[in-house]
């Protein structure tokens, strides 16, 4: 199938004929008979020409505009409607969650001695600190929210059928560390609330068949919560699990780009009508 080649928007286009004289007066002369004229750019001019030839000069090297055309100007089925922004929104919320989470990172310390008054900090003396880690406790259950939505549109639509088996199974992954996310996110105010949720969660874990024992030990560095648990819990928060989320991110929109999205079911059915008639 071939797709509309949409126009490429960082090349001035060449002057028309005529119009270079157009703007320097009659005959190419500006007034009557000085020497011809060039038109001086304007400071917005350069601005676009220093844009395009960054931009031109990146795609030479890496050849990225044939993939962007093809990501971004994708054919989708009729009928797509608001439920397909869902997984988009789940991604926005991700990478809220990380804006945020760096510049959260800046301040806290995770050392059990330090964490409590360090996320306090945090909240009363640091500019914008409240907002900020207000908008990273509240984004977690708007990103968990959104991906259970997100699942759920998928599973109504009948979008992890054959030949999107992969990015269902992608996505089952994805909820699991976007939980793990919010299990290991909890601990790290450091409050009693926060303390004791975390032992009964972690107590859970333990008692789950075969692994469960391992896993607890795992998360807790031993057998007990001890002073390097909070280290063990901000590692997985801020560096393993989100950058395999990132990484699973990646895969997840290769494949819907690669396979297309679904058509909603109901449109289906009426093609299947048509055709029953039809034969
Ligand atoms: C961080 C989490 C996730 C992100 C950022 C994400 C992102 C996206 C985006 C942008 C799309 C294309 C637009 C759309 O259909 O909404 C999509 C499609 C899809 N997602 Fe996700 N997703 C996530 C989690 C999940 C989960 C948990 C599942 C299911 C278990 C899932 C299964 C699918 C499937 C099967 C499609 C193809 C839909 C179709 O063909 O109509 N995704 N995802």
């Amino acid at each position: 199938m071939k797709l509309p080649s949409p126009p490429r928007p960082f090349r001035r286009p060449p002057p028309r004929p005529g119009e270079e004289q157009r703007r320097n007066g009659r005959n190419g002369r500006n007034g009557a008979g000085g020497a011809p004229t060039t038109t001086k750019p304007t400071t917005k001019d350069q601005a676009v020409e220093g844009v395009a030839s960054v931009v031109g000069w990146l795609d030479e090297r890496t050849g990225a505009s044939p993939f962007l055309r093809g990501f971004l100007y994708r054919k989708v089925p009729k009928g797509t409607n608001w439920y397909y922004t869902l997984g988009s929104a789940t991604m926005f919320a991700f990478l809220s969650q990380a804006v945020t989470g760096v510049f959260l990172a800046m301040y806290y310390e995770p050392d059990p001695s330090r964490a409590y008054e360090s996320a306090s900090r945090i909240t009363n003396q640091v500019f914008l600190g409240e907002f900020v880690r207000g908008m990273h406790k509240w984004g977690s259950s708007v990103m968990i929210i959104l991906i259970f939505l997100h699942m759920g549109r998928t599973f109504f639509f009948g979008a992890y059928k054959y030949p999107r088996e992969l990015n269902w199974i992608i996505g089952v992954v994805l909820v699991v560390l976007t939980l793990l996310m919010g299990l290991t996110g909890y601990l790290l105010p450091f409050d009693q609330r926060s303390f004791w949720a975390t032992v009964v969660a972690v107590n859970l874990n333990a008692s789950g068949p075969i692994v469960g024992p391992y896993l607890a030990d795992f998360l807790r560095v031993g057998s007990e919560f001890g002073p390097t648990t909070i280290s063990r819990f901000y590692a997985l928060h801020m560096l393993l699990v989100p950058g395999l989320i990132a990484a699973l991110i990646g895969a997840h929109l290769y494949l819907v780009a690669k396979l297309g999205t679904t058509a909603p079911p109901w449109l289906r059915a009426e093609k299947k009508d048509l055709l029953r008639e039809e034969v």
